[in-house]
């Protein structure tokens, strides 16, 4: 179906992963109706959003078409042609967020603007792979920085995909086998703790700001997020601040994630996403508005809800793809041991090391949530101790 709906907006949303597979779960009870470019790839959202067009969101042709089918384009990913969006926005497209905004998903971009905004970011250096003094550049802030660095691709990268921990003797042939996009450099830093923190912004710059939260990544990739976070009131304040400010030197129209590090008791930004992220998924359960809800809300330029927890903590934990087959073979028995879980599965085929689904558990007390939360999603991943394949843990999952 690519006709128009009888009466309220049409939501385009370009790429089909399980962001925009949680989108259209939030514009049901809202009456948006949302469409989705799909590529050819097995993703999320193609399960359960039945105005699904299929085009590559990297073609010209295809965005320009999917554009004029709808009346706001905003995004599930940002690989998508940035030369034929900033065509479509000059041609009064509603692009949310624009071009301006989608730019800062380049790593060197944030952070050269970040600096000059006087945000507080790591020391860095942006560094051409192609120029003949790459790697005396590299192995200089390396040694500026006790012989270590971590290398980050400025594009293309994600769950650790495109972040490097290195040696000073480790550089050559890292450089040797590297010819992606510049590289960002940065110090090895000691986190205290990372933190998240989403931001809604209208069109006009009216924005909603959710409680900060606390994530874990394990291997680069984010597995645990939980609120409230474990820092002080003022910490806390003053990430909000930062976020805020984020927001406003990038101009995001719809939700931004910005990704902060704290080192030695000081906040710093690591990094933002110009869209709804993993690190807010517990907004569904845990907050009064969920991410996906504001986001829709804030890109319609409609009134923000309110960002308050709904409870004392929330804790979400990723379901990671291992080797141990499908996990919608085991929601009854997660649910068993675990019948307050919120489970997500985003249908799509487990792999290794690919996040296919979440949990969220709420409750009153942190360290028994993040139990609960993690037991849910090791049973979903097949990994909790005696969950091996052919081992029923069900219980009495009728009774
Ligand atoms: N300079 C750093 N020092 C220490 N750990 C880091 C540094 N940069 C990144 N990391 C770790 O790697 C994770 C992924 O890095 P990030 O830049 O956020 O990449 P991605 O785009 O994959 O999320 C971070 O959340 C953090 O745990
Ligand atoms: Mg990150």
């Amino acid at each position: 179906m690519t006709g128009r709906p009888a009466a309220g907006p049409v939501v385009g949303v370009v790429g089909a992963g399980q962001l925009a597979r949680m989108l259209a779960e939030a514009a049901t009870p809202l009456g948006v109706h949302l469409r989705v470019l799909a590529g050819d790839a097995d993703e999320g959202a193609p399960e359960v959003v039945p105005d699904l067009v299929r085009g590559a969101p990297d073609d010209p042709a295809a965005l320009r078409a999917f554009a004029s089918s709808v009346d706001v384009v905003t995004f599930d990913h940002e690989n998508v042609d940035h030369g034929a969006l900033a065509a479509l926005e000059a041609e009064g497209v509603a692009v949310r967020p624009g071009v301006a905004t989608l730019a800062f998903s380049d790593k060197a971009h944030q952070r050269v603007a970040f600096a000059s905004a006087g945000l507080p970011v790591p020391d860095f250096l942006v560094v051409d792979p192609a120029e003949p003094d790459a790697l005396d550049q590299l192995i200089g802030f390396a040694e500026r920085h006790g012989g270590r660095l971590v290398a980050k691709a400025s594009r293309g990268g994600y769950d650790g995909r495109g972040v490097w921990m290195l040696e000073s003797d480790d550089l050559e042939d890292f450089l040797d086998g590297y010819d992606g996009a510049p590289l960002v450099a940065e110090p090895r830093l000691d986190l205290d703790l990372e933190l998240a923190v989403l931001v809604a912004r209208r069109p006009g710059g009216a924005s909603a700001t959710w409680p900060v939260l606390e994530t874990v990544q394990v291997g680069g990739m984010c597995d645990e997020v939980f609120l409230p976070a474990s820092v002080t009131e003022d910490l806390a304040a003053r990430a909000a601040e930062v976020a805020r400010r984020v927001a406003e030197v990038t101009g995001a129209v719809g939700v931004l994630a910005v990704e902060l590090f704290v080192v030695d008791g000081a906040l710093l930004v690591n990094e933002l996403a110009p869209r709804v992220h993993n690190s807010g998924h517990l907004t569904i359960e845990g907050c009064a508005t969920s991410q996906f809800e504001q986001h829709l809300r804030a890109i319609l330029d409609w009134p923000l809800g309110p960002t308050d927890p709904v409870a004392p903590c929330a804790v979400m934990v990723n379901v990671v793809g291992g080797p141990e087959g499908d996990p919608r073979d085991r929601q009854a028995s997660a649910l068993a041991q675990v019948p307050e879980a919120h489970l997500h599965l985003y249908g799509k085929r487990s792999r290794p090391a690919r996040k296919i689904g979440h949990v969220t558990v709420l409750g009153d007390e942190v360290d028994e949530v993040r139990r609960r939360a993690n037991l849910a999603a090791d049973l979903l991943a097949g990994t909790a101790p005696g969950t091996a394949p052919g081992v029923d843990v069900a219980g009495s999952v009728d009774g």
